[in-house]
């Protein structure tokens, strides 16, 4: 009699496509590593300002090597982030591949989310200790290419999307533009906050974090913007930032990496002003795990692993809400914590934004 073997229970076609599906990852996977060389030594950007370009015209422009950057360009083209003519043998962007790898205030420009996940996967050999104890790694123990890459890759979408959020805000917006107080919860290197700042020059924004380098680096970036006379940046922690009767608090994608949110939302209600709104700026999730298994849900989760859940289980209580939480899991730990009203106020194709009231 024929045994029921793992190979005759193989459906051919399943197989072909999860072949097809790791060849994606396995390009994708070395492609992140080389478009940060590209954007680092300035190759998208000398593309887009000078191309069409033969490799040994981008290599003189960047004062690079041909051979090198011959055979980037064609690793480029093959993912579709380069086009490729094959007639001149030149290569180009098209106004939409410029758009997402070489113009820096895009809201999706990728070279800082490659930077990112690039850097975090680094973290992986005490991560993989860390499932065997359960014990949590701080953001701080991250390569310094993760707080840039992040900087890098929520900024442009707050230059984008953070004024109409806080327009969808209950009232929020005109009490900021007479004159009011801001708190910027787990700022990193102040790319929101800064923001802020500049939009209400009558209010005042406190930035605080945990990680002391982060903070000096903000302190740098608001020198730089020519708002350091309203924004003030200092190390603290969620659960234990200073001030009162706020009219803005805001956490822009931090919050589930709290160790204790229930107890950080407790802590924003004595800080708040009695009208004020906590603004809560999270990944976009549904609240459906099988609705989250997405390319955007994956991210999400591959990110939350490698650095959210290890960072939260890093801290106090240790509560590991995860990048993927979605609306009603947020809304339980921040009514736990005391308050009454929370509404999602706005969303993108990636952030939800919530609003919470004492
Ligand atoms: C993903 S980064 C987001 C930074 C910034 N909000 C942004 O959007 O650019 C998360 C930040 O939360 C900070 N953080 C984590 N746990 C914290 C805590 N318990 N108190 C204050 N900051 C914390 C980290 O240091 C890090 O800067």
């Amino acid at each position: 009699m024929a045994t029921d073997t793992q190979a005759d229970r193989i459906n051919e076609e399943k197989l072909s496509e999860l072949v097809e599906t790791s060849l994606v990852d396995l390009g994708a996977t070395v492609h992140a590593a080389l478009a940060v060389i590209g954007d680092e030594l300035g190759l998208y950007v000398a593309l887009d300002d000078a191309g069409p370009l033969t490799s040994a015209e981008l290599a003189e422009t960047t004062d690079t090597v041909e051979r090198y950057v011959r055979e980037w360009l064609r690793s480029q083209a093959a993912g579709g982030y380069v086009t490729y003519d094959p007639e001149t043998d030149r290569y180009s962007l098209t106004p939409e591949q410029a758009h997402i790898l070489a113009n820096e205030e895009s809201p999706v420009f990728m070279p800082g989310a490659f930077q990112l996940v690039g850097s975090v996967a680094k973290i992986s050999p005490e991560l993989k200790e860390a499932f065997r104890t359960g014990d949590g790694i701080g953001w701080h123990e991250h390569d310094d290419d993760v707080f840039h890459g992040t900087e890098r890759f929520f900024g442009p979408s707050y230059g984008a999307f953070l004024l109409d959020w806080i327009a969808a805000l209950d009232g929020i917006d005109a009490k900021l533009k007479a004159g009011g107080k801001i708190v910027d919860v787990g700022c990193g290197h102040g790319a929101p906050t800064i923001r802020m700042a500049e939009a209400y020059p009558n209010s005042t924004v406190v930035g605080i974090d945990y990680h002391e380098e982060s903070i000096e680096v903000a302190r740098k970036r608001a020198e730089t913007a020519g708002v350091s006379d309203r924004v003030t940046f200092e190390v603290a922690t969620a659960r234990e930032y200073s001030g009162t009767d706020y009219e803005l608090v805001t956490m822009f994608n931090c919050y589930h990496d709290m160790g204790d949110p229930v107890g950080v939302a407790d802590h924003v209600r004595e800080t708040i002003g009695e009208d004020g709104s906590w603004m809560i700026v999270e990944p976009y999730a549904d609240d459906r795990v099988e609705n989250n298994l997405t390319p955007f849900g994956r991210l999400g989760y591959s990110i939350s692993t490698l650095a959210c859940t290890p960072n939260s289980l890093s801290q106090d209580v240790g509560y590991g809400l995860g990048a993927q939480a979605g609306e009603d899991q947020t809304r339980e730990v921040v009514t736990e914590g005391g308050f009454t009203r929370f509404r999602r106020a706005a969303e993108t194709p990636t952030s939800l934004v919530f609003e919470a009231k004492p």
